[in-house]
């Protein structure tokens, strides 16, 4: 009897301690994670290091530090969308959809 409860008792615990180690992954976020930027008259644009790391293959250096600090200061105005600095080093058109075609703009701006 003993025996079988200390069986049961450490498939217990490790299902817990997988559950934990699960959660701990999940939640563990890409790089800077998500970097919003209110905006104002164009809506809120989001970078997801998510989605530019993971699934566009992006590697720090080609961010960081050469286009981007690593923290969230970068100030993007309307006349730097034609300019080949911040996001439009890859969003140029070619490499990625451009700042500057009216199609593109709700790509990056959300009301
Ligand atoms: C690759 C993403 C991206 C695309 C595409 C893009 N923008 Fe932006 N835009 C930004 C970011 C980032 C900012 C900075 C926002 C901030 O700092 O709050 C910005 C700022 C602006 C601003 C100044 C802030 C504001 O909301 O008034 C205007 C105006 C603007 N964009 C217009 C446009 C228009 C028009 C287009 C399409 C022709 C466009 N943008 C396409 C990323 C983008
Ligand atoms: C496609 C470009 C890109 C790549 C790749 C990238 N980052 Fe970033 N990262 C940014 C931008 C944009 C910001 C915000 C910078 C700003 O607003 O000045 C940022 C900000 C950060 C911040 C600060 C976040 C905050 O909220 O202050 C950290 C930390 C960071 N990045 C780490 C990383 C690490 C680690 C990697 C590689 C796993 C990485 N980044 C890859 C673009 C990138
Ligand atoms: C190192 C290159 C690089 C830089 C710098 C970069 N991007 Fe991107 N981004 C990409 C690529 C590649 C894609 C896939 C685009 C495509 O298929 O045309 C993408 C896609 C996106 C998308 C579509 C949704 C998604 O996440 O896949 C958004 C929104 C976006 N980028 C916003 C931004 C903003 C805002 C910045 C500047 C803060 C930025 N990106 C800087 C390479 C970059």
């Amino acid at each position: 009897m003993g025996n079988r409860f200390g069986k049961i008792l450490i498939v217990a615990v490790c299902i817990i301690c997988f559950a934990a180690v699960g959660a701990a992954f999940a939640q563990k976020k890409v790089g800077g994670g998500d970097v919003k930027y209110e905006g104002k008259t164009q809506g809120a644009v989001l970078f997801s290091h998510e989605t530019h790391v993971n699934t566009h293959k992006a590697k720090c250096a080609e961010c960081h530090p050469k286009v981007f600090k690593t923290k969230k200061e970068m100030k993007l105005s309307k006349a730097d969308h034609s300019q080949p600095k911040y996001c439009a080093t890859c969003h140029d058109g070619k490499k990625a959809f451009g700042l500057t075609a009216e199609a593109d703009c709700a790509k990056c701006h959300k009301k």
